[in-house]
């Protein structure tokens, strides 16, 4: 068995193929874990995707399977895009929530009867600032991310009594492949992030993976059905 706070853990990870999905599966490992790996694309261990029905519960199923069970579930997998209200159309808003939301709820629900074998069963939901604030063009994002808030921590009481805990991590501007278009189409908001940000500086992947490690770990073992922004200290701020 691998030595780190993780040794021994079973994890499963969608929208792993980059961005902090892929650096979650790297800290995971390095911490110990046997990691799978999922997502559209990238070096991953099955390429699905997340919005077809059934596509989740096989993804357990092979995860499980593979790993001989699941203690950690990160369902990162996510889009995101600008659009105005004005002529934003249904098709936009429902791809958005059928990754955003949909999907994780299948997941979640999906993997309950592994997290339910084991002794440290962990649920990590990818929310976002838009979870528990708004911008403008962001109508479709900032509904799903609400809406993965509210799932984690009615999932958290509901599976408290199996000791699994379930929290959700609200990371503010990271740089990523799904910033990097608006980052470059739209300095002023790269700059606007930055300065927002009290340390200065955007997100990286590894900002976020660290502290999905630790929530995945012991350490966080009598945290449940919380919300934390892990933002460089930019929301707090006028
Ligand atoms: N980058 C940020 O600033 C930021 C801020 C807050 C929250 N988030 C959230 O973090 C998560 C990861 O985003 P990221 O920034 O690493 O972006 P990313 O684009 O690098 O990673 C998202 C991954 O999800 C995958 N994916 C999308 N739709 C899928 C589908 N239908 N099936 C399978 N895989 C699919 C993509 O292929 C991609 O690899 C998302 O939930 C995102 O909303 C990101």
């Amino acid at each position: 068995m691998s030595a780190g706070r993780l040794a021994g853990r079973r994890a499963l990870i969608t929208g792993a193929g980059s961005g902090i999905g892929a650096a979650a599966a790297w800290r995971l490992a390095a911490d110990g874990a046997r990691v799978f790996t999922a997502d559209f694309k990238g070096a991953v261990d099955r390429q699905v995707d997340v919005t077809v029905p059934g596509a989740n519960a096989a993804l357990v199923t092979e995860a499980v399977e593979r790993l001989g069970g699941l203690d950690i579930v990160v369902p990162c997998a996510g889009v995101s895009a600008f659009h105005p209200l004005e002529g934003h159309d249904d098709a936009y808003f429902d791809m958005v929530m059928a990754v955003n939301v949909t999907a994780v709820f299948r997941l979640i629900r999906d993997c309950v009867p592994a997290l339910q074998l084991s002794a440290h069963g962990r649920i990590i939901t990818i929310g976002s600032t838009m979870a528990q604030f708004g911008d403008a063009g962001l109508v479709a994002y900032g509904t799903s991310k609400h809406a993965v808030l509210g799932m984690t921590r009615s999932v958290a009481v509901e599976l408290g009594q199996y000791g699994i805990t379930a929290n959700c991590l609200m990371p503010g501007a990271i740089e990523t492949p799904m910033t990097e278009p608006a980052f470059t189409q739209m300095p002023q908001f790269k700059t606007y992030w930055q300065n927002k940000a009290s340390l200065g500086r955007l997100g990286q992947p590894e900002d976020i993976a660290d502290v999905i490690a630790f929530l995945a770990s012991d350490d966080a073992r009598f945290m449940s059905g919380q919300g934390f922004f892990v933002d460089g200290g930019a929301m707090q701020r006028q």
